[in-house]
């Protein structure tokens, strides 16, 4: 063996992202704002909705990504309750991209072991836009490799109140009494019931906001923002946010161990 370019490629390793990432520290979820594609477009003279078409080459690329990596839980923000004030033309391209990708993507992410999941107030989207999200539960649902998590109209003030109310049937049916009730009920009854909360919540393009997304969920979720905008956004992004991740004391109202 050349021993030179051995320890030459070693080296090379270390500097790479890739080699600095702790495999025994992977976050089990990660949640995104998939933020900043207008501002793509407008950096190039584009309309707002090539910068939505380009978000969605992003969001492949870290599909992809969060299987090698072994992460469990991948979670993106694609559309709020807030964005509907947005112009109808704008809204409706992207109902389209959604509906559209998700036609096309759905079979390569089912055989990728992929199960998705999208959250948020599901009924008031366009009807092709249900259709295709049944199909693609249907088809995805026995699937565990990684759970993809869209939320489609969510917004997390909607998610608690929701959850609230269905908190509120089950104790007027009598199945549930108020004392009765925990964090773990409660939490139980949100979109993403059942999950682990995340542990790395990555907001490209600079806003140091939630803007209404995982309010309940993200209590101790780390925070990461990045300037990059969404549609610039690849897996080596994904590795730097993740050893920044890998960095933070994460005590939990605790001391430092
Ligand atoms: C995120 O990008 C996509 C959605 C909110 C649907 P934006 O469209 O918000 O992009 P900016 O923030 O205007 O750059
Ligand atoms: C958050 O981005 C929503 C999504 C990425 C889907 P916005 O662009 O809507 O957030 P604000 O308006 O900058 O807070
Ligand atoms: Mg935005």
């Amino acid at each position: 063996m050349d021993f030179l370019k051995f320890f030459k490629n070693k080296h090379f390793a270390q500097d790479m992202p890739l080699g600095r990432i702790n495999r025994d520290k992977i976050p089990q979820h990660v949640a995104i704002i998939m933020d900043g594609n207008g501002r793509w477009a407008q950096k190039r003279g584009l309309p707002r909705y090539a910068g939505h078409k380009a978000g969605v080459e992003a969001l492949k690329d870290i599909v992809k990504a969060c299987i090698e990596l072994n992460i469990k839980i991948l979670s993106v923000f694609a559309f709020s309750t807030e964005n509907w004030k947005r112009p109808k033309e704008e809204v409706s391209i992207l109902m389209e991209l959604l509906t559209k990708h998700l036609a096309t993507e759905k079979d390569d992410l089912h055989k990728n072991g992929v199960k998705i999941n999208c959250i948020g107030s599901l009924d008031k989207l366009p009807p092709s836009a249900q259709t295709e999200i049944a199909k693609a539960h249907a088809l995805t649902k026995k699937n565990h490799k990684l759970i993809l998590n869209i939320a489609l109209n969510y917004g997390g003030r909607l998610e608690i109140v929701e959850a609230a109310k269905k908190l509120a049937a089950k104790i007027c049916e009598g199945n549930l009494k108020n004392d009765e009730v925990t964090e773990e009920i409660f939490a139980s009854l949100l979109f993403t019931g059942g999950q682990a909360d995340p542990d790395l919540l990555i907001r490209p393009s600079g806003e140091m906001r939630l803007s209404n997304f995982y309010l309940w969920q993200t209590a101790y979720t780390e925070i990461y923002v990045s300037s990059v905008l969404w549609p610039d956004f690849r897996k080596d992004n994904l590795i730097e946010a993740i050893i920044d991740y890998q960095n933070r004391d994460r005590r939990f109202g605790g001391i430092k161990k």
